[in-house]
């Protein structure tokens, strides 16, 4: 059981990490992360991801454009069909994780402009000095999104065991036009499905006290058997 112990111990670690220190990630550990990723099984093992990463002078470019574009009030359009309103308990968890952010943070929930401002943090990477983005390939559906969230997931793990931490990013899809500009990627026939800042967590940041619960094993699980 201790490969299970440690795996427990890693998926505990890991956690949507909000503040990272400005030192640079090395690019062989980087790319030994993205081989442990590319191990994701997939569809008839069509592996249908591409991940662009940016670090550097490139991921300054992106983050002033980001930044000027978001507080300029240019509404997100993204290339993969966001999701619609969470309703009942999902739109509870949502509040709750919100909230539970806001608090480390001293936002006041009512505060508009403080929620505004804790939100641009998104498109400064939190400080992170590497920034993943997903693809998916162009004409993919639900099937090839959720093989790229599973390579998101895997990667995430890789990054927890290296001590490295990382935020996926729904907020950072929204705007696909810019960051292929920001990043020239003219090349790139995929639809933008996630961002993921990473990089070696600031651990003693308040936003690392924000721990949403999750529901109990009893309430996600179901036996069968007669
Ligand atoms: C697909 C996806 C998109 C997310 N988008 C954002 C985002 O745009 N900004 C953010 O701060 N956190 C984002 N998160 C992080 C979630 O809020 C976080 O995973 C959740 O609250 C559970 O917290 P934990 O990851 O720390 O356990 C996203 C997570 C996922 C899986």
């Amino acid at each position: 059981m201790r490969d299970l112990d440690l795996f427990e111990a890693i998926a505990r670690r890991r956690r949507a990490v909000r503040a990272f220190l400005p030192q640079c990630v090395d690019r062989a550990l980087i790319e030994r992360l993205v081989a442990a990723a590319t191990t994701t099984p997939s569809s008839c093992n069509t592996q249908p991801w591409t991940l662009h990463i940016t670090s550097g002078m490139a991921l300054d470019r992106l983050r002033v454009a980001l930044i000027d574009a978001v507080s300029s009030g240019v509404p997100p359009e993204y290339e993969v069909e966001a999701a619609g309103r969470y309703e009942g308990q999902f739109r509870e968890r949502q509040i709750d994780a919100a909230v539970r952010l806001f608090e480390t943070q001293g936002v006041d929930r009512n505060d508009k402009a403080a929620r505004a401002a804790s939100m641009l943090h998104n498109f400064a990477f939190f400080g992170a000095p590497h920034a993943a983005f997903l693809f998916m390939p162009p004409d993919g559906g639900l099937r090839e999104a959720a093989d790229c969230s599973k390579f998101a997931q895997t990667f995430m793990l890789a990054l927890a065991a290296a001590g490295l931490g990382s935020c996926p990013q729904a907020s950072l899809s929204g705007y696909p036009s810019i960051i292929r500009a920001a990043l020239r990627l003219d090349n790139e026939p995929g639809k933008l499905l996630l961002g993921m800042s990473f990089g070696y967590p600031d651990d003693e940041d308040p936003t690392a006290l924000a721990r949403p619960p999750r529901a109990t094993t009893q309430d996600v699980v179901c036996f069968h058997s007669d």
